[in-house]
């Protein structure tokens, strides 16, 4: 399905702007580390929805936040992003050869330049974090490092991974699959929205209502991957599909099966757009990507 409108152009506005801030941010040094830097570009610019930074800045725009600091925000948990990809491409992984139509980077450069990018883009996105220029007051600056760094490791994305690769070949049942999803998937998006709320100055106690959002679209937005690898279109995706059931994932779709699953999807949509209920159109963009995170075709 295409976009609706606000999104469609949400979409194209923070790919374009994501591209730029990698491109200025990632020079290319003259000497040795050319490679690591090469590679760290390779895999940052030109591809992906965006959609953690979009979440970001969409909910950093409902409290006024300024788009540039949203922005910096938005690159740092999109570089933690694309790391994680990175390793989660590698052999010792899940072993895939595309990512966003072109070669994954441990095959366009090696393993070795892999891991380091990957590794360097994650050391990358706390610098972006920490910069006294960027966010000045310091509290602010804490909040964010501590978000992401919880979301990402072995709390958040980290933490999933394992887990996801623990179960291959064993059946996990739904409570155990939800929180590998939660921390594999959900966390990083959950951290997006709990940024974009920090940079608003919202007390912790104002935010539940994008806390339920964000699980819900979070668990939604991992079942949607792995329906688009049960029957999805390889060329509309830009990676290999095809490849869970047969690494034995444990997933919704392996569960549940397909119909299921996307019932389960669609619910958690609606739940997530509930959560929305006392916003008005300041919301839309937060609404309209809820719907999209399970009519997507890539
Ligand atoms: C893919 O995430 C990996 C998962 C966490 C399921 P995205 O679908 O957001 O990846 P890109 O960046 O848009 O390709
Ligand atoms: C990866 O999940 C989630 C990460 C934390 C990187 P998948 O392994 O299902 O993602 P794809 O299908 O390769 O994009
Ligand atoms: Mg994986
Ligand atoms: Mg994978
Ligand atoms: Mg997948």
């Amino acid at each position: 399905m295409a976009a609706e409108p606000i999104l469609a152009e949400a979409l194209s506005r923070i790919a374009a702007e994501v591209d730029d801030l990698f491109d200025l941010l990632l020079p290319v040094p003259g000497d040795a580390r050319a490679r690591l830097v090469e590679a760290m570009r390779y895999a940052a610019i030109g591809g992906g929805k965006r959609l953690r930074p979009l979440l970001l800045t969409a909910t950093a725009e409902m409290y006024g936040v300024d788009r540039s600091s949203a922005l910096r925000a938005g690159l740092s948990i999109e570089a933690i992003h694309v790391y994680s990809l990175i390793h989660d491409d590698l052999p010792c992984m899940d072993n895939d050869d595309t990512r966003h139509g072109k070669p994954t980077l441990h095959l366009a450069f090696d393993e070795a330049t892999a891991v380091l990018a990957g590794d360097a883009l994650h050391d990358f996105a706390f610098e972006l974090l920490a910069d006294p220029v960027a966010f000045p007051d310091p509290f602010t600056r804490a909040e964010l490092v501590l978000s992401l760094g919880h979301a990402s490791g072995m709390n958040g994305m980290a933490g999933g991974q394992m887990m996801d690769i623990v179960a291959e070949g064993q059946s996990f049942d739904l409570p155990t699959i939800t929180r590998l999803q939660q921390l594999k998937t959900g966390a990083l998006l959950a951290a997006a929205v709990d940024m974009g709320a920090i940079l608003g100055r919202l007390p912790p106690e104002g935010r539940t209502h994008l806390r339920g959002y964000a699980r819900d679209i979070g668990l939604a937005f991992q079942i949607a991957d792995d329906l688009l690898d049960h029957e999805g279109d390889e060329a509309a995706a830009g990676k290999a599909l095809r490849k869970d059931a047969e690494a034995g994932k444990q997933t919704f779709v392996s569960l549940l099966g397909p119909e299921r699953a996307r019932e389960q999807a669609r619910m958690l949509v609606d739940q997530a757009i509930a959560h929305l209920g006392h916003h008005g159109q300041e919301a839309d963009l937060l609404r309209a990507l809820a719907r999209y995170v399970v009519e997507r075709d890539h």
